[in-house]
């Protein structure tokens, strides 16, 4: 059905069309992870998401995962994609040894996919100076809130939120951090209130990290 989509073009033009002038539609798309991202459909029973990111020339994301599957068509322009294995057990918190398993170069029309979590870690690279599209079919998240960045070269992994979360994030890390007089009371007082699942865990590793500092 991507296939079938993405043979066609006409839509596309009414989609940038609502992103410029189309003030409800452009207000109805929540801000993500990825500032390139643009939301085409959610399923109702939001079994599924459809999503179109613009690639400016030499764009590339960092190395990822993702909470679902994934199904990414090269739209229009050749777009590269390079796909990792994981190589270590993922217990040492930051740690990540990755190895590169591919590295191809999907021409309009192709489609490539990926797995949730350590099965699906890849990275898109536009390599041309010309700006190139893809439209990317997401499943149910069995992961939520959040996506890995992996720094291959640094052997390094980082939590990501969208820009929410990611506020709250940063400013509990910065606290763990700090070792201020302050730090550890403000990480309580955080560990104290309703927060999501992974918000909790970055309170607790903040904490955690500050009295083995102490
Ligand atoms: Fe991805």
């Amino acid at each position: 059905m991507l296939s079938e989509l993405m043979s066609q073009k006409e839509w596309f033009g009414d989609i940038l069309g609502k992103v410029l002038f189309n003030r409800e539609f452009s207000e109805s798309q929540k801000a993500g992870i990825w500032p390139n991202e643009f939301t085409l459909h959610r399923s109702p029973d939001r079994a599924f998401l459809v999503l179109c990111y613009i690639w400016g020339p030499y764009l590339s994301d960092t190395a990822h995962d993702h909470g679902s599957w994934g199904i990414i068509g090269s739209f229009m322009k050749p777009i590269g994609e390079r796909k990792y294995m994981r190589l270590d057990d993922g217990k040492k918190e930051g740690y990540a040894e990755l190895k590169e398993v591919s590295s191809t170069v999907l021409q309009p029309g192709e489609i490539t996919s990926v797995l949730p979590l350590n099965k699906g870690i890849h990275r898109m690279e536009n390599r041309s100076d010309d700006v190139a599209i893809t439209i990317n079919v997401y499943g149910r998240s069995m992961r939520r809130g959040y996506i890995q960045f992996f720094y291959p070269e640094n052997r390094a992994v980082t939590r990501v939120y969208p820009p929410k979360s990611l506020r709250e994030a940063l400013a509990i890390r910065a606290a763990g951090a700090l070792s201020a007089s302050w730090s550890e009371d403000l990480l309580k007082q955080v560990l104290s209130s309703e927060l999501t699942d992974p918000i909790r865990k970055e309170g607790e590793y903040s904490l955690a990290r500050l009295k083995s500092s102490l």
